[in-house]
């Protein structure tokens, strides 16, 4: 048995969450350590998750139970962990994925567009991804439905314009900028569009691919795969699409044998979490299953779509997205923090 998931509700509390998150996270913006910006964000997001009304399951978080104190996968999260069964039978159940700060690095250094960001959805209702890299490419609304990921880039970039009225060289493309994409980045400026290469963080730019007015019209290459998950969720809420294949290879990752893996070890985790075709592609539908899928993120540093936190004297601001597929809201929230008295001033 298990409580109704209001997604609704809920969303707000996980808006807190991820706020949470960012807000610990941004106090350590460019300091340099990126491990401990990702510790301080991992132990916000731990700690008010508890506050949530649920019984909660991490199905993508910090790594395994024996690589990660907090946030791994399959710790039971939520007020919902110390209560009766009789009580927790009142609460909703819910599969969580988390990543307390996309872009540890962006953090230490103080560039833009790191985030603290979760979905979450009824049991079942997100792909138990594991913790290797992805092939992606997504899309906006307007370009649904006309992108395949085994396509030559041309093709997919000539389909593109064409739904967005526009001319291939008018368009914009993000990828992470790394060796493995030489060949993906010769085709895509052999086709005429714009490049935005970046130095991390594939997520926020898939969500701003999804976002009309960002300038950005497609996200392509190999990221995470829990990156990937969280993608699918917000395309679920935003009505994108992305298209996605699990990467083991070292010749496709462009990088020496010794540094990945070997493939029957792969194949064999892969196996255990109850994937059978290692060459399957997903869309977003696989990827996030969920009929009440609730996505939210918090800037931690400036972004295309989301500012970061401000600390000021009496406080601090943070910028957050939070959306569900059910009510169909899609929110930008603008959250002032007050800890000054009674004469604090609130700016607009
Ligand atoms: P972290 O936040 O864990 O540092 O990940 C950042 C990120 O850039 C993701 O956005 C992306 O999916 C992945 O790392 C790419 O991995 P790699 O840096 O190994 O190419």
């Amino acid at each position: 048995m298990a409580g109704d998931l209001k997604t609704e509700h809920i969303s707000l509390d996980f808006l807190r969450v991820c706020e949470a998150a960012a807000i610990a996270a941004a106090r350590t913006m460019g300091q340099g350590d990126r491990k401990h910006s990702d510790h301080v964000a991992v132990e916000a997001m731990r700690l008010t998750m508890d506050t949530v009304q649920m019984c909660g399951r991490i199905v993508i978080g910090e790594g395994e139970r024996d690589e990660a104190p907090m946030l791994y996968i399959g710790e039971e999260v939520g007020a919902g962990a110390r209560m009766s069964p009789e009580e927790r039978d009142m609460l909703p159940h819910v599969d969580i994925a988390v990543d307390p700060l996309e872009g540890t690095n962006l953090c230490a250094v103080g560039a833009n567009n790191a985030i603290a960001v979760l979905a979450a959805a009824e049991q079942g209702g997100l792909l138990n991804a594991p913790d290797i890299y992805m092939d992606k490419i997504v899309v906006g609304p307007s370009s649904r439905g006309v992108v395949d990921i085994d396509a030559p880039i041309k093709d997919n970039l000539k389909n593109i314009a064409r739904r967005l009225g526009r001319d291939i060289e008018d368009l914009t493309v993000m990828a992470l900028d790394r060796s493995r994409h030489k060949q993906l980045i010769a085709d895509v400026r052999a086709a005429g569009a714009r490049i935005r290469l970046i130095g991390d963080g594939d997520l926020s730019a898939g969500i701003s691919a999804a976002v009309a007015g960002t300038n950005i019209h497609a996200l392509v290459g190999i990221g995470g795969a829990p990156e990937g998950v969280l993608t699918a969720a917000a395309m679920k809420c935003l009505n994108g699409e992305i298209q996605a294949r699990l990467v083991f290879d070292h010749e496709r990752l462009g990088v020496d044998k010794s540094k990945v893996p070997p493939a029957d070890e792969v194949l064999g985790r892969l196996r255990d979490m109850g994937i059978s075709n290692p060459d399957k592609i997903y869309d977003t539908d696989d990827l996030a299953p969920g009929k009440k899928i609730i996505f939210a993120a918090t800037g931690v540093t400036d972004g295309s779509l989301l500012r970061g936190v401000r600390f000021f004297g009496a406080g601090k601001r943070t910028h957050s997205l939070v959306m569900t597929t059910e009510a169909r809201n899609i929110r930008f929230i603008d959250t002032v923090h007050v800890e000054g008295g009674p004469d604090t001033v609130i700016r607009f």
